[in-house]
């Protein structure tokens, strides 16, 4: 189909990365780093068939490795915050690394976006696989832990992103894709002009150190409401102490699932390009970032990136779920295979 493999430019470890490139013959291409399994770029057609990079990135390996914001990678064992960088599985705690305050943020320094995977392509398949052994005590972490993640272009314009893992002891395993984008170009700036559609009746407000409060509130009557579509601008400077705490959108939704399936839990168009987005996923929740911290990054083809020029859409078991019994765990029991899949689909 097309589909190559290309290098990345040298990790300050001295390791050359690698990029591969999936293609589809509809319009659509997809790059992946083996560096923190990250997509790199997505070239998406407009309502016309012309083709953009849709999402946020840069132009080097080494770039990704100073970069604070998760630009498109794959984060794990454990995405979003922990409360205290501390778990507790089978009565014992673990120590995690303190890298945002007194909390984890996205499993760390050692966390899944800052190594290198081993790549394997499957041509039939249009996908390739990442694959890493994380040693018992990783991150903190118990368990051996034996994961690959998978990127397929299909011929239906999606992107799907499939987790599979197994451990030999308890352990987390709560993985996600930070994607950062911005359906009228990766350098079109602002995303408050993007609609959005989200499936959730609530969401976990936050408290210090945006942890979530062990609340799930009903966004109806707040700025969190997206059941019906609008702007993401539209309220997001609204006197709003969730928005206040977060400087925008960086909450965890309660998706509105009807099964344990894959189910289409979200939609972003933007009317320029007429370029949309849908989200489809097995998990029960989707952190929305709306990239308020994002200050100022040199990205892809001399792009400069500021505030709120990309939008995240991070399927996830509820933060902190480890810690607060009334959310679905995301404990991984020795022996059980994890699986999981989110799509973004580019109509
Ligand atoms: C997540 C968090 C944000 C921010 C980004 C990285 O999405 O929820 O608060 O930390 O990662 O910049």
């Amino acid at each position: 189909m097309g589909n190559k493999v290309s290098e990345f430019g040298k990790t300050s470890k001295g390791k050359i990365a690698h990029i591969y490139t999936l293609v589809n013959g509809k319009g659509m291409a997809l790059e992946v780093t083996d560096y923190g399994a990250t997509m790199v770029s997505i070239l998406a057609p407009d309502a016309k068939g012309r083709s953009k990079d849709v999402l946020l990135g840069y132009d080097d390996v080494q770039d990704y490795e100073q970069g604070t914001c998760y630009f498109g990678a794959i984060i794990g064992r454990n995405g979003n915050r922990t409360k205290d960088a501390q778990v507790v599985i089978d009565g014992h705690v673990y120590q995690m690394e303190k890298n945002e305050g007194e909390n984890n943020l996205h499993s760390g320094s050692e966390g899944y976006s800052n190594i290198i995977w081993d790549a394997s392509v499957d041509e039939d398949g249009n996908s390739v696989s990442f694959h890493h052994v994380g040693a018992d005590g990783e991150q903190g972490l118990p368990g051996t832990f034996d994961i690959t993640v998978t990127y397929t272009l299909t011929m239906e314009n999606e992107v799907k992103i499939h987790y599979e893992g197994i451990s030999d002891k308890d352990t987390i395993a709560n993985m996600t894709n930070h994607g950062y984008y911005n359906l009228a170009g990766h350098a079109a700036g602002k995303i408050e002009d993007h609609i959005l559609w989200l499936d959730a009746d609530a969401f976990t407000p936050v408290g210090q150190g945006m942890i979530p409060t062990g609340e799930i509130l009903p966004v109806e009557g707040t700025p969190m409401d997206f059941r019906a579509a609008k702007s993401i601008g539209a309220d997001i400077e609204a006197d709003y102490e969730q928005l206040k705490i977060a400087g925008g959108y960086d909450h965890n939704f309660a998706l509105d699932k009807k099964t344990k399936g894959v189910e289409k839990v979200a939609e972003v168009s933007e009317s320029t390009s007429g370029r949309t987005m849908e989200v489809y996923t097995d998990l029960p929740g989707m952190q929305l970032y709306t990239g308020n911290f994002i200050v100022k990054e040199e990205g892809k083809e001399g792009a400069e990136y500021t505030k709120r020029n990309g939008v995240c859409f991070e399927t996830q078991y509820f933060p902190n779920s480890i810690n607060i019994p009334s959310f679905e765990s995301c404990l991984l029991k020795a022996g059980d295979t994890f699986t999981s899949t989110t799509i973004y689909k580019f109509c």
